[in-house]
């Protein structure tokens, strides 16, 4: 394509356009094919993605799990006229999976004054206008006392009970209470706690508490509603799940241990995370593929490789070997037939059919890894996932520009995945050339995390908490510049996704910037980052057209629907002032004199927020006037989508 493009560039020049400000695209024929797989997501547990984010479980610290030492999260409930006491406790658990329990000591109360515990919350509880909540609690007591136990959302300052439900017939033997909690007309507020009461001195032990606000199609154990909106609103066809470090770990007992990530929830101890909180599973292997099917979209597997970020790797040969034996098993949970040892889990985990996989991704960042060991666990993760499933492409680690464009030599990985977080300013200088430098018989590529950040925010201040936890305008450009190389490249670029995807914007939750997609307990929002991905994912053909951009800086890209003949134009223009650019299509003759722009433009400072979140959006105008060779003036600092329809 590269040459083709060249030679096409010197036409126009001959043809007198050089000197003024053009964007070429050549509809004469196609350039290859656009990737079907090309817009994705990337997830993993890091800026209380899951916990705090799309999980929407609201107990934080459910379990108990998360320190052994005290009931983080939990506090008392007392008054004046009441005393409770709580403590870990060792000696009782729930099961032998997790470790202790929580004892509610209550030495007073009464039916006016009740005491026990409450949990805050992942930064509140929210409470809703006439919504529907479902509270699991496993709980048990002393002989003497079977109940009444009251559950509650309650404002912090005491004042509003919002929606309360009682349950009663406590034994000595664990038992899962479930009740269902409505508030009534609320105004939303996260500034409310979830109370589990006595009225009347007693000691009752909680094993696990859970309450859940309705979820996305109400799936039980499912996801927050307005987060899964968001990601559908991108019409992603893949999710990489889970990636990053998450999969890692710090240590290799803290990998993404998938096994202990299924089953009842009540049985998940949940693990530390290497963004320096504890997960609980609570979103886990069979969680990922559901959320994949809400979305419509394929899981691309990402599988533990034996190394972990601390430095520790497993050697290949008979060390590595339970970790392969361990990935086959998870490609079989998600693909096989309810015949089969792990699909039969599955489906008695409650999803009979088997997931679609195409994609396997060995590892994460395995360049990190300068023992050298990669090459002999990639080529022992490869053989084994090949013999069995020949069908499936493995995707290496290892091998774009962070290892410098050095390949794992002893096989040849079906696709390899490359980093890039860049400056806005890198990444315009880089995207005119990207991918240029691959060869195009080589393995595929997955650009499997990618963002740009503001140029005046160097890399080592991107985990800064002073930052906005979601880029300022300025960033979109970059992205947009490069996911127009990668969609000129997509015969190459076969699947890409931006990251990290979410973030938790409450003091303290987030380990990383920028993030697509910020939220708290009550709302969420977009990043201008993410309305330009919208733009693009939402507007593509099926076929690559050659473009060039001439004595411009504005970068862009083109691809056509085969089935309507429908040309979609990808234009970034930024500079600060408008540009008026020449547009011409070569190889058509009419186009209908109407086309449809969505327009995202604004100042390089300009944010979007939980209290402004729609002040940077695309806006969808009609353009008249149009022709295969027309004046289009970019506004400054733009990213615009032209429809140009066939006639
Ligand atoms: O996206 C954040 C982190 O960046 C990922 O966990 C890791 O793969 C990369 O270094």
């Amino acid at each position: 394509m590269k040459r083709l493009f060249t030679a096409w560039l010197g036409l126009l020049t001959i043809t007198g356009l050089a000197g003024t400000p053009g964007f070429t695209i050549d509809a004469s024929h196609s350039a290859g094919n656009v990737s079907p797989r090309l817009y994705g997501l990337m997830t993993e547990e890091i800026n209380h993605s899951y916990d705090g984010g799309l999980y929407a479980e609201l107990i934080q610290n459910r379990a108990f799990q998360d320190n052994a030492l005290t009931p983080v999260h939990w506090s008392a409930v007392q008054g004046d006229h009441s005393a409770a006491t709580l403590a870990l406790d060792p000696a009782n658990p729930l099961n032998g999976k997790l470790a202790r329990s929580l004892r509610v000591t209550v030495t007073a109360a009464d039916k006016k004054n009740s005491a026990g515990a409450a949990n805050d919350g992942y930064w509140g509880i929210p409470a809703t206008p006439k919504t529907t909540y479902r509270a699991s609690v496993f709980a048990r007591a002393e002989s003497s006392f079977s109940g009444p136990v009251t559950v509650a959302i309650v404002s912090d300052d005491g004042k509003e009970v919002y929606a309360t439900g009682q349950f009663s017939g406590l034994t000595t033997v664990w038992k899962n209470f479930e009740v269902t909690l409505k508030t009534g007309r609320v105004t939303p507020t996260a500034k409310a706690h979830f109370a589990i009461t006595l009225n009347q001195p007693g000691t009752v032990w909680l094993g696990f508490v859970s309450l859940f606000p309705p979820t996305w199609n109400n799936q039980p154990n499912g996801f927050r509603k307005d987060l899964m909106q968001m990601m559908v609103d991108l019409h992603p066809k893949f999710l990489r799940c889970p990636g990053g470090n998450y999969v890692e770990g710090n240590t290799v007992e803290t990998r993404f241990d998938w096994k202990k990530t299924i089953g009842p929830l009540a049985e998940r101890p949940g693990h530390a995370c290497p963004w320096g909180y504890r997960s609980s599973d609570g979103l886990g292997l069979l969680e990922f593929l559901q959320w994949c099917e809400a979305m419509k979209a394929e899981p691309v597997l990402a599988v533990y490789a034996g190394y972990s970020l601390q430095g520790a790797h497993v050697n290949a040969g008979a060390e590595l070997q339970p970790f392969v034996q361990d990935a086959l098993d998870e490609i079989e949970y998600v693909t096989g037939d309810a015949n089969t040892r792990w699909g039969a889990e599955r489906a008695k985990d409650g999803h009979p059919a088997p997931f679609p996989l195409n994609y396997v991704e060995i590892g994460n960042e395995d360049w990190f890894d300068k023992s050298g060991s990669y090459e002999a666990r990639f080529a022992q993760f490869y053989d084994a996932i090949k013999a069995q499933y020949p069908h499936l492409k493995t995707i290496s680690t290892y091998g774009d520009d962070q290892a410098a464009n050095t390949l794992v030599k002893s096989r040849k990985p079906d696709a390899i995945d490359g980093h890039y977080y860049r400056s806005v300013d890198t990444f315009l200088k880089m995207s005119p050339d990207y991918a240029n430098k691959y060869d195009r018989s080589g393995p595929e590529l997955f650009v499997g995390e990618w963002a740009a950040y503001e140029t005046s925010f160097p890399p080592w201040d991107q985990q800064s908490q002073k930052e906005p936890p979601t880029p300022r305008f300025e960033a979109a450009i970059g992205d947009a510049v490069f996911l127009a190389a990668m969609e000129r490249n997509s015969d190459l670029i076969k699947m890409q996704c931006y990251a990290p995807m979410f973030v938790n914007v409450n003091p303290g939750a987030r380990q990383w910037r920028p993030n697509l997609i910020g939220y708290d307990a009550i709302s969420a929002y977009g990043s201008p980052s993410y309305y330009a991905i919208q733009m693009f994912s939402r507007n593509l053909g099926d076929q690559i057209l050659a473009t060039a951009s001439v004595g411009t800086s504005v970068q862009g890209c083109a691809t056509r629907d085969s089935q309507t003949g429908e040309i979609i134009v990808k234009l970034v223009n930024p500079e600060p002032v408008s540009v008026v650019l020449n547009l011409q299509l070569k190889g058509v003759t009419k186009l209908q004199s109407k086309a449809t722009a969505i327009t995202l433009s604004g100042g390089s400072e300009d944010m979007n927020s939980i209290q402004h979140p729609r002040n940077v959006k695309p806006v969808s105008t009609v353009v008249s006037g149009v022709n295969p060779d027309f004046s289009y003036p970019l506004p400054a600092n733009s990213i615009v989508v032209l429809k140009l329809k066939p006639r």
